[in-house]
């Protein structure tokens, strides 16, 4: 009999389960009433005396050992299980390290520009991607049929020939906020507008067909052009760094008049002409201009009382400049490897 018990405990010990099957088969083999360990016990009355101390406390050793083989698999498999369905097991666990990935440089660049303006009083307004024709054109002065609209290559969502009437399009600037401001509030009104805007342009490594502004707006009795380039001076150094160099050049712009374009002196060359700058020592940060008295009045606001003005700027643009990034479709590939680059910044 001794044997036989030495058999079935080596047996046991090498059993393995995987599932509650193959558990249910092991407790019927040896611990139900006709199993192998209850029918030793059943013999276990025709052992002679003098072996009974020796094969009593074998059979106990190994129901006891069978008994705990099965409870340790049960609570293995079923741990498995509740593994399985994705609950937690022990909440006290330490868990791996897991990787908390960075800001993407848009949305890093986006906060720094408005941080700026914040601390010279502009607050943030923001306003809808899906705009009508009136706040992307009509309202900012680009006549119908005027040159000017094919500055901006637009999508359309409702057909533009036959839907005539209101043309509903994807924003393709974020001066749609100003006009949106002008018509629900009374100057004072000094504003931000960051946004994503839309343009239907083939996509290069100097052109996307979704692209960030942030759009400014001050308009409040005896704003002047000086108070113009003190501010994007203002912006440009605190952006750039002290030693920045500004320059205006006039440009065209429908809505604002007199209307300038900002460069700063070229920081990758410092003037001798590179890639960056396309040779020229300088490189265009942004538009701007006094806002065209046409435009307030379009919007409800006295032309006589107040004046304007109004910038607009690229935040992939800006972005590439600070940190010499010369292909705009890397902050939209999501690549890891150049998003990793900006770990920690906020
Ligand atoms: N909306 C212009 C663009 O998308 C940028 C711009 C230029 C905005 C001059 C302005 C401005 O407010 O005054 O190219």
């Amino acid at each position: 009999m001794i044997t036989e018990i030495e058999k079935i405990l080596a047996e046991i010990n090498t059993f393995t389960a995987g599932s509650d099957d193959e558990l249910e088969a092991f407790r019927i083999k040896y611990l139900s009433r006709k199993g192998k360990i209850p029918s030793l016990f059943e013999r276990f009355k025709d052992v002679l005396p003098q072996d009974r101390k020796v094969i009593g406390q074998s059979l106990n050793n190994l129901k006891t050992q069978a008994q705990e083989k099965y409870n340790l698999l049960k609570s293995e498999i079923s741990e498995k299980t509740i593994a399985k369905k994705g609950e937690y097991t022990d909440l006290t666990k330490p868990t791996g390290f897991q990787d908390i990935g960075a800001r993407h440089p848009i949305s890093v660049v986006r906060r720094m520009i408005l941080e700026i303006f914040a601390r010279i009083g502009y607050n943030v307004a923001e306003g809808p991607e899906i705009v009508d024709d009136w706040h992307n054109f009509s309202a900012l002065n680009f006549p119908e049929d005027h040159p000017a609209r094919d500055m901006q290559d637009t999508f359309f969502v409702s057909n533009p020939l036959t839907d005539t009437d209101k043309p509903i399009l994807l924003r393709t600037h974020t001066s749609t906020v100003q006009v949106k401001m002008m018509e629900s509030a009374k100057p004072p009104i000094r504003i931000v507008a960051p946004g994503r805007v839309f343009r239907n342009e083939a996509i290069s490594a100097r052109a996307h067909c979704i692209f960030h502004q942030v759009e400014g707006l001050y308009i409040d009795h005896n704003v002047s052009f000086a108070d113009l380039k003190q501010t994007l001076y203002y912006f440009a150094t605190e952006f750039f760094g002290d030693d920045t160099q500004v320059r205006f050049r006039p440009s065209y712009f429908p809505f604002t008049e007199p209307s300038a374009e900002m460069d700063i002196l070229c920081k990758m060359c410092n003037e001798e002409g590179c890639r960056i700058c396309k040779y020229s020592g300088w490189v265009e940060i942004l538009g701007c201009g006094m806002v065209d008295p046409n435009v307030l009045k379009l919007c409800g606001i006295d032309s006589k009382e107040y004046t304007g003005l109004a910038f607009g700027m690229g935040i992939e643009r800006i972005a590439m400049l600070k940190y010499q990034i010369d292909d705009l479709r890397l902050f939209f590939e999501n690549d890891l490897r150049f998003l990793k680059l900006f770990e920690g910044a906020v």
